[in-house]
């Protein structure tokens, strides 16, 4: 049997980026599945400053792929899960007034950062493919009605993809590459 940290890792490895989705449907049943596993992600003082919004209608979808910075997208995903920023609490704030100034303005992000594996590794487990997409902000804030003051940072979308995911070989920097002793 395998063990936690072996499953864990073959979907680490067995995900990447799917840029050619299929017409097949993500179900009800999985997406929920997914939306469940977003309210196990931690955050800053258990914050949670961010909300969803699950987008399935294709006109839409289309509008916001459109908004991405970059990407090489053969067929777009089934669904879109657009990450919207939504004001830290209170005590947060007061944390800031303590003297950690920037203490907000990245936390707010790096909460954002924090919830995204929560999306793409649960649908990896069913078999889902995704993608992240960064959109300009204003312009996806337009396509989604969010108001100016929150921002819709980031898109995950979801669907089946058309190849299985060992076709390419990819490269990731060797662990020893990546880490310093002690010291920087
Ligand atoms: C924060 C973030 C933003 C990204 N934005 C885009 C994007 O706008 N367009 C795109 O094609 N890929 C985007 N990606 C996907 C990366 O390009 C991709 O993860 C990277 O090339 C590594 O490939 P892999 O996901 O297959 O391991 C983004 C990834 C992250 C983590």
């Amino acid at each position: 049997m395998k063990t936690d940290y072996e499953v864990l890792l073959a979907l680490l490895r067995s995900r990447k980026t799917t840029y050619d989705f299929t017409d097949k449907k993500v179900s009800n049943s999985e997406l929920n599945k997914i939306l469940e596993s977003v309210r196990w992600a931690p955050s800053t003082r258990n914050t949670r400053p961010w909300s969803f919004v699950v987008v399935k209608d294709k006109k839409v979808i289309d509008q916001l792929m459109h908004t991405c910075y970059y990407g090489d997208f053969k067929t777009f995903p089934d669904i879109i899960i657009a990450i919207v920023t939504e004001p830290m609490k209170v005590e947060v704030q007061d944390l800031a007034r303590r003297g950690f100034r920037d203490f907000v303005g990245s936390h707010k992000y790096i909460n954002i950062g924090v919830v995204i594996p929560n999306i793409i590794l649960s649908a990896q487990s069913l078999g889902i493919g995704s993608c992240i997409i960064s959109p300009v902000v204003r312009e996806a804030n337009k396509v989604l009605n969010v108001p100016a003051r929150k921002e819709t940072i980031i898109l995950v979308g979801l669907g089946y993809g058309s190849k299985p995911h060992s076709d390419k070989k990819r490269y990731k920097k060797p662990v020893q590459e990546l880490i310093h002793k002690d010291k920087y």
